[in-house]
């Protein structure tokens, strides 16, 4: 190999911010390829989750949250799919070739918007059941964030019910088969039509338009005694008048980042809290997904020089999740 070629052969496409702004700010760029730590693996990325939270990441919003000084060029992207490049020399779970998917919040080395990631082995996982690279890319956040919610914070148990408000979203669809399969009976409240003939196709037991009226009709309907938990993808008026609709001694659960934040009737618990990342959830998530037929439904795929349609796409009505494809 040249010297140039060898030097061409370590960079990478990746859409790269060069300082944090609205989605013109989303550039293709060739940049070094990270290098991986003794724990990590270098990820041959195919597809790339678009999170509702990336516009807010690529504002530099995180970064402040988290009290980090941000390096540039910064790779966006929490969320992916792909195969391992290479691993770490502590690490014995993965080979070169396995298909992969894995997630990291504001990875310092660069996030999944890009031809490679260096990501921590734990954040990774064999690719579950028979999903695409793009199904599998969109996956963990969302996934790992509603079973957090159901089992951790909710505890939700066999043959309780459950309203899941934002049913046709990214964790809303997947939270409701997933409470499915813990043996709940779901209220999922879905937007638009299509969304609620979606939910109903995922198994929710009752399903409604929430930007519609009959909201707390349907749900009388379906527990007249009340729900017993809720979790929420979704805030505003509509939310909080939906959520009479839980009885007392019931809880409310919503991942920190809805705005605006939910608020709970008297007598009803109510907590924010983070999607969790460890090997022992994302174990349980992929035998969950492993136990039945489950869809990861992506709506919408934008190739990598797309990524500022991407975004803008995410603000307008979608069912599921958006993707990113690399090559
Ligand atoms: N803290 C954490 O660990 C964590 C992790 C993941 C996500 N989050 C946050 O959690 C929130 C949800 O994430 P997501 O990925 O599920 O976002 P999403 O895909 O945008 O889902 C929200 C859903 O709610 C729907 N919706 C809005 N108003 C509604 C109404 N009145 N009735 C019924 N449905 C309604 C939206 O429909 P339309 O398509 O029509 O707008 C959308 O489908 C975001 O704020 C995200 O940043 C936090």
């Amino acid at each position: 190999m040249t010297q140039t070629s060898q030097a061409k052969a370590q960079t990478m496409r990746a859409v790269a911010l060069d300082k944090f702004g609205g989605p013109e700010a989303l550039k293709i760029q060739n940049i070094p390829i990270p290098e991986i730590e003794a724990d990590e693996v270098l990820i041959r990325v195919e597809a790339a989750g678009v999170g509702a939270w990336d516009p807010f990441e690529r504002e530099g919003r995180f970064v402040e949250i988290m009290g980090r000084k941000p390096t540039f060029p910064y790779v966006l992207g929490t969320d992916g799919a792909g195969t391992i490049a290479a691993a770490g020399k502590n690490v014995s779970r993965f080979k070169e070739g396995d298909r992969v998917y894995g997630a990291e919040l504001a990875n310092p080395k660069g996030g999944f918007y890009a031809q490679y990631t260096a990501l921590k082995a734990d954040n990774a996982s064999l690719i579950p059941g028979n999903l695409t690279m793009d199904q599998a890319a969109v996956l963990p956040t969302d996934a790992l964030t509603a079973l957090t919610g159901l089992e951790k914070v909710l505890g939700l148990k066999s043959g309780q019910s459950l309203m899941v408000f934002g049913a046709s979203g990214g964790i809303g669809h997947l939270a409701l088969q997933l409470a499915k399969r813990l043996g709940a009976k779901v209220f999922a409240i879905a937007s638009g039509d299509d969304g609620v003939q979606f939910v109903k196709q995922l198994g929710a037991d009752s399903a409604v338009d929430g930007r519609s009226d009959n909201v707390l009709n349907a749900a009388k309907e379906f527990a007249p005694n009340g729900i017993d938990a809720a979790l929420v993808t979704a805030g505003g008026d509509r939310t909080n008048r939906a959520l009479s609709a839980i009885r007392k001694g019931g809880r409310i659960a919503y991942p920190h980042g809805v705005m605006p934040e939910p608020t709970a009737p008297d007598g009803v618990a109510i907590e924010a809290y983070d999607g969790e990342f460890d090997p022992a959830l994302i174990e349980r998530l992929n035998n969950l997904i492993e136990s039945g037929p489950f869809t990861v439904h992506v709506d919408e795929t934008f190739r990598l020089d797309e990524a500022g349609k991407a975004h803008e796409a995410l603000t307008e009505h979608h069912l599921g999740k958006i993707a990113l494809r690399i090559d």
